[in-house]
């Protein structure tokens, strides 16, 4: 029996630039119809020009796949209102970092002084460009993300106008927080739904499936499989999909990310139809997205899979992707756009 998904989103993707760009963006561009299109290279993008010229640069990677990329600039506490305004018809949110958390965050915020971010975060609610968060403190690394759960209350209360997205999630204080706060949104990967910290580092290291947020516990990603399977109306599909080259992975000094990119949709079908919710994956995987994201154009993909195994590659390019040589057990069939 076939299974067909229209218009894939990956609400929260790492293209990265130069050569990694021209491996790894053709593969989004594929099996997705957009994706929201991570701002931390280096330097971070955070100028009209930086996001157009990346913009260009991603369409030049892509070819004539049909897909678009939705872009976003790099927080920073300074971006007035006539500057939003100039740039908000070409971008789709404004991803927020704490200086330093993860992989080229070091140009982020320092301190969450609701005064120093009032007049952007005004602006931005005002413009309606949703906010997106890496939420973690530095805290011990296994409570980082619960930490910053106290933040998101003051920035959900703050600016009620205001769309926040947690990207990424990985615990169920977040889980949570969705509820209590109408402003409060999420996106979830595939990696976290598939793992806990005992995978990571219970046995043998895992490099490929180091990355931040680091997975947590049983519980936690039982509470994200519940939001997930059930396609809860603010959750979406956000692969976080971060390629790093091999040597980078599998060295002392390990970077975070894992690439997911290639298999994410097949990878998804399979778990959702292990849980008998495979009539939610289209919610979940596209649907929420075009809901929280009202002003995002979709273009039309059609992705046909069958219950097919289809071996993983070692590599692409320099990446070594998430079930590397292993076997999966869905295989995208046709692809219609
Ligand atoms: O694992 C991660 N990798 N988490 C992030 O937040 C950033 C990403 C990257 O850019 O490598
Ligand atoms: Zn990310």
């Amino acid at each position: 029996m076939s299974i067909t998904l229209n218009s894939p989103l990956d609400m929260h993707l790492h293209l990265r630039d130069g050569e990694m760009l021209s491996t790894v963006a053709p593969l989004s561009a594929k099996t997705f119809s957009g994706a929201i299109v991570m701002p931390n290279l280096v330097p971070p993008v955070d100028t009209k020009e930086a996001l157009l010229a990346y913009k260009e640069r991603i369409g030049l990677a892509i070819g004539d796949e049909t897909f678009k990329p939705y872009m976003t600039l790099f927080f920073k506490p300074t971006y007035t209102k006539e500057f939003l305004e100039s740039v908000r018809d070409e971008l789709t949110a404004i991803k927020l970092y704490p200086a330093g958390i993860t992989t080229n965050s070091e140009g982020g915020v320092a301190g969450f002084d609701v005064k120093e971010l009032r007049p952007t975060l005004t602006a931005m609610s005002e413009l309606n460009i949703p906010l997106c968060v890496h939420g973690e403190t530095n805290g011990f690394v296994m409570d980082r993300e619960a930490e910053f759960v106290s933040i998101y209350e003051m920035l959900a209360t703050n600016f009620p106008k205001l769309k926040i997205i947690m990207e990424h999630i990985t615990t169920k204080e977040s889980v949570e927080a969705l509820d209590r706060f109408e402003n409060l949104y999420a996106t979830i990967t595939l990696h976290h739904l598939l793992i806990t910290l005992d995978d990571v580092a219970g046995g043998m290291l895992q490099p490929h499936l180091f990355c931040k947020p680091i997975a947590k516990r049983p519980e936690d990603r039982e509470a994200l499989r519940k939001v997930a399977f059930e396609a809860h109306p603010k959750v979406m599909f956000g692969s976080d999909s971060a390629p790093h080259p091999q040597h980078a992975k599998e060295s002392s000094g390990c970077a975070a990310g894992v690439f997911t990119a290639p298999i994410a949709i097949q990878v998804l079908t399979e778990l959702f139809v292990e849980h008998s919710t495979i009539e939610n994956l289209q919610a979940f995987l596209s649907g929420n997205a075009q809901s929280i994201y009202s002003n995002i154009s979709v273009p039309n993909k059609r992705i046909i899979l069958e219950k097919e195994p289809y071996i993983v590659p070692t590599k692409y390019g320099e990446v070594v992707p998430l079930y590397a040589g292993e076997s999966i057990n869905y295989t995208i069939k046709e692809i219609e756009s």
